[in-house]
């Protein structure tokens, strides 16, 4: 088991990515925090299926966006489990709204939730991971942030591009002790794509040399990849995970 007893904190882990990557954790033996913000019938669920594969788990309710409530589930994963080993800032949203429609209360909350979300549990975690000497963070960026067009979701392509460069920063700020990499995901098939036009997906399916979205296991595999010793040599990186994609 290659995180027996770690203690990992995913953000945003009631579904998806972030649920899949909670669960490949606990597969491997790590305590796991379960985060969320609303969805929490889905989040219990979550820690019923971790503690089914015998790891330890709790459910924390915490808008990402919202420094108390950061510092309060840090203090909470510390209280309960000692310590912190991992961090996967994994939360985000979405608005699909055409670039000039978009309000500026979106670009705020977009903003809030992917960027400075990650900034702030970082922030609070990472002061845990000093003390103990060693810490892993991977933050979820996305393809949308390096080469994609898509004005419909232009704040989300900007916060996705400030996630990189801050994974950059961090990586730089906390080594040696502390490694920081990023991981850039492609099409996935989670509730974020449930809504896609029909057209849309028709011609992305051409455009991804594998032919299909990805599965959340796919990313979550390559997130436990980044946290594990085998990329031990690994800060500052961006790991793209997309199928191919012309
Ligand atoms: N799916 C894709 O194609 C794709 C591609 C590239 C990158 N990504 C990135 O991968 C990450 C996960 O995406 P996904 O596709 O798994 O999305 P998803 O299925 O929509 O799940 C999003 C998760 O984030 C949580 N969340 C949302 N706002 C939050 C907040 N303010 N505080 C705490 N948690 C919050 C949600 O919890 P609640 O339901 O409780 O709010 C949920 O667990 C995101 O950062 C996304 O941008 C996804």
């Amino acid at each position: 088991m290659k995180f027996k007893d770690k203690v990992v904190l995913i953000t945003g882990s009631s579904r998806g990515i972030g649920k899949a990557t909670a669960l490949e954790f606990a597969k491997e033996g790590a305590k796991v925090v379960v985060n969320y913000s609303n969805s929490e019938n889905e989040a219990n669920n979550v820690v019923n299926e971790i503690k089914k594969l015998s790891s330890e788990s709790i459910a924390i309710k915490c808008d990402v966006s919202k420094e108390n409530e950061v510092k309060e589930m840090i203090e909470k994963t510390i209280t309960t489990f000692n310590k912190i080993d991992i961090l996967v800032n994994n939360a985000g949203i979405v608005f699909d709204v055409s670039l000039f429609e978009k309000t500026q209360d979106q670009w705020k909350r977009t903003l809030e939730v992917n960027l400075i979300g990650i900034f702030l549990c970082s922030k609070y975690a990472s002061k845990y991971m000093l003390e103990k000497n060693s810490g892993v963070i991977v933050n979820i960026a996305s393809t949308n942030g390096i080469n994609t067009t898509s004005p419909n979701s232009a704040d989300y392509d900007a916060s996705k591009a400030g996630i990189i460069s801050l994974t950059r920063n961090m990586a730089f700020e906390l080594a040696p002790k502390i490694r920081v990499n990023c991981i850039a995901p492609g099409w996935i098939d989670t509730d974020m794509n449930k809504d896609l036009p029909k057209e849309l997906i028709k011609t992305e399916l051409e455009n991804v040399f594998l032919k299909r979205f990805g599965k959340p296991e796919e990313i979550a595999k390559g997130i436990l990849f980044l946290c594990s010793e085998d990329a031990s040599y690994m800060t500052g990186s961006t790991l793209i995970i997309d199928g191919g994609h012309k």
